[in-house]
């Protein structure tokens, strides 16, 4: 039996195929088997539909898959960053090129009128911003600097410590039913706010609950930590606070409380 097999890897986000070799093994032929016998070739595949490249784009992980394998391993890690994050980029483009009355509109600007948007907008705007900021908080071992003196008298003023800001932390996290986000958040009045919201909601969108400029958001959906954790929400949110880049969130927090743009 002579057989060609031609491979073409798909990747389409949130998938996982089986690869060439494993394929071929169950096949019980080689990847490159003889076509000297053969007569037909196979039926082309039907082209995949075009994918909007923009306007936006996946960033890259300021740091390696491997960087912060102490608490996320490298495979989670690389799953969550191109699958994941990289699924919610194609499908917020996905969606605008649907939508051409809101061209041209930052990201903030979407979530600032998540209200009348289409649920596909919504929530890949939503996870798009949530996850781009939540690479930038965390950071390997060494690159992670200090609380700044401004950014820990806010936390001693309305939380009394770094570790009741942590205790606080750790119960939004632990309270949020399902799949969600917990947050730190400057609220109108300039103070720091703990909470949590759902899916992939966060508190810059016009009907979240918890509304408020975000300096420091974790991931608490089962994607974020199961292969290493599975169904230890507890043990994910402990050890996650030890990656906080305490430099970044003290940048966001001075810039928010100047009224800036973070
Ligand atoms: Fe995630």
């Amino acid at each position: 039996m002579t057989l060609r097999i031609d491979w073409q890897p798909t990747v389409r986000a949130g998938t996982l195929f089986a690869s060439a070799a494993v394929l071929a093994a169950c096949m019980s032929v080689p990847l490159t088997a003889s076509a000297s016998t053969q007569t037909t070739q196979p039926a082309a595949a039907p082209a995949a539909p075009a994918v909007p490249q923009g306007p936006f784009q996946l960033p890259a992980l300021p740091y390696a898959y491997d960087a912060l394998s102490g608490v996320i391993d490298a495979q989670t890690m690389e799953l969550h960053h191109q699958r994941h994050h990289g699924a919610q980029v194609t499908g917020l483009n996905t969606a605008l090129a649907n939508a051409p009355q809101l061209a041209g509109l930052s990201l903030e600007q979407l979530l600032a009128r998540s209200s009348t948007l289409p649920p596909a907008i919504r929530n890949n705007a939503g996870g798009h911003w949530n996850h781009s900021v939540f690479w930038t908080i965390m950071a390997p071992e060494g690159a992670r600097g200090e609380v700044s003196p401004a950014l820990m008298a806010a936390i001693t003023r309305d939380f009394g410590s770094l570790d009741g800001l942590r205790d606080q932390f750790r119960a939004a996290s632990m309270n949020r039913f399902g799949s969600g986000w917990s947050w730190v958040v400057v609220g109108a009045d300039g103070r720091l706010v703990v909470g949590s919201t759902p899916n992939q909601d966060n508190p810059l969108m016009d009907d979240s609950p918890l509304h408020g400029t975000p300096i420091l958001g974790s991931d608490v959906w089962e994607h974020a930590y199961y292969l290493r954790y599975q169904n230890r929400r507890a043990a994910y949110v402990d050890a996650w606070w030890s990656l906080v880049n305490w430099g970044e969130v003290s940048r966001r927090y001075e810039a928010a409380v100047a009224g800036g743009a973070s």
